[in-house]
């Protein structure tokens, strides 16, 4: 299967990015930027730094949408500051890559993508909805022929953001809302699996064991990722392995029972950013998004550390 990566990288996206390279059911043809938890640009030279470091700096690298549908401009949260770092992997330092984005826009790859791939190509999306949207509304056959899995939403617990919201969704609701009724094949991993699946430090000490540049660095930008949860989500005792749960769901779908609803997103008021059931779509026989709502902890936790350890393990000794 071939895949696109959409990443807001992000030390979650990170461990995506790694997860992907890292398994031989992928050929991951490209990664996309978009914004969220960085701006676009510190986000692909992140992508272009991790794939370096990691022995892939063949994957083409795109420059994405800047910032949401209804907004001109976007700046950096503070809360995903201090869960990401300022540069978004930790504070952790690699060198800086040698390549560069393509001059393709990420829109027009994942459309010329979709058209080429069709059903051999999954598009995993990791922060705001907004590449997406924008490749839906630029080619009417894109939402037909595209299979896509994101990490964003809650249905049955409550957003990380605000009681209703979670943070990929809340960054661009129109842009979630026009995925979810565009009929499009979604998936959706949201927070109700996702903060099932934790990571302690007793697993990145692992990484650090190894003595290599890839395991160092993990370990690093994990551990405060880790630190920064022990602030915000005391209560979980670990961090929430978002990001990869959602390219592992693309790698192999059992890992998660799912529920068939028509979703939408709500756009006003109060409960902007809910991730909920269309109410219009209810009695339409044909459904097109799946929602997570069970997921086998043990054996994600188990193909994560696997393949995570391995491709750590590659990379150069620490010097
Ligand atoms: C999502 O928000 C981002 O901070 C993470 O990278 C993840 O994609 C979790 O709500
Ligand atoms: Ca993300």
């Amino acid at each position: 299967m071939k895949v696109i990566l959409d990443l807001d990288t992000g030390i979650d996206d990170t461990l995506a990015l790694v997860y992907a390279l890292a398994s031989e059911e992928l050929e991951v043809i490209g990664v996309t930027g978009t914004y969220g938890n960085v701006l676009m640009e510190t986000g692909t030279r992140n992508d272009l730094a991790i794939l370096e470091l990691f022995g892939h700096k063949d994957v083409p690298v795109f420059a994405g949408e800047p910032h949401a549908i209804t907004k001109d401009s976007f700046e950096v949260l503070d809360i995903s500051a201090f869960i990401h770092g300022r540069n978004g992997i930790g504070e952790a330092l690699i060198p800086e890559p040698e390549g560069t984005v393509r001059d393709q826009g990420a829109v027009d790859f994942l459309i010329d993508a979709v058209r080429q791939y069709g059903e051999d190509l999954v598009i995993v999306a990791t922060g705001p909805m907004t590449n997406l949207a924008a490749a839906i509304q630029r080619d009417a056959t894109f939402a037909d022929n595209a299979t896509i899995v994101i990490m964003g939403g809650a249905l049955t617990v409550p957003g990380n953001v605000s009681p209703w919201a979670e943070a990929n969704i809340n960054q661009d609701p129109e842009a979630a809302d026009l995925v979810f009724r565009s009929g499009a094949k979604v998936t959706m991993i949201g927070l109700d699996v996702t903060l099932q699946t934790l990571l302690t430090t007793a697993e990145t000490a692992q990484w650090q064991q190894l003595g290599t540049v890839g395991g160092d660095f993990l370990a690093e930008a994990t551990d405060y990722y880790i630190k920064a949860y022990e602030t915000t989500a005391p209560h979980l005792g670990g961090c929430g392995l978002h990001d990869p749960l959602a390219v592992a769901v693309a790698v192999d779908p059992s890992l998660v029972t799912c529920l068939d609803i028509n979703m939408k997103v709500d756009c006003e008021g109060e409960t902007r950013g809910r991730t909920i059931g269309d109410e219009e779509k209810l009695n339409d026989p044909k459904k097109s998004v799946k929602v997570a709502v069970g997921v086998d902890v043990e054996r994600f936790l188990k193909e994560f550390m696997s393949r995570i350890t391995k491709a750590a393990a590659q990379t150069a000794p620490r010097g």
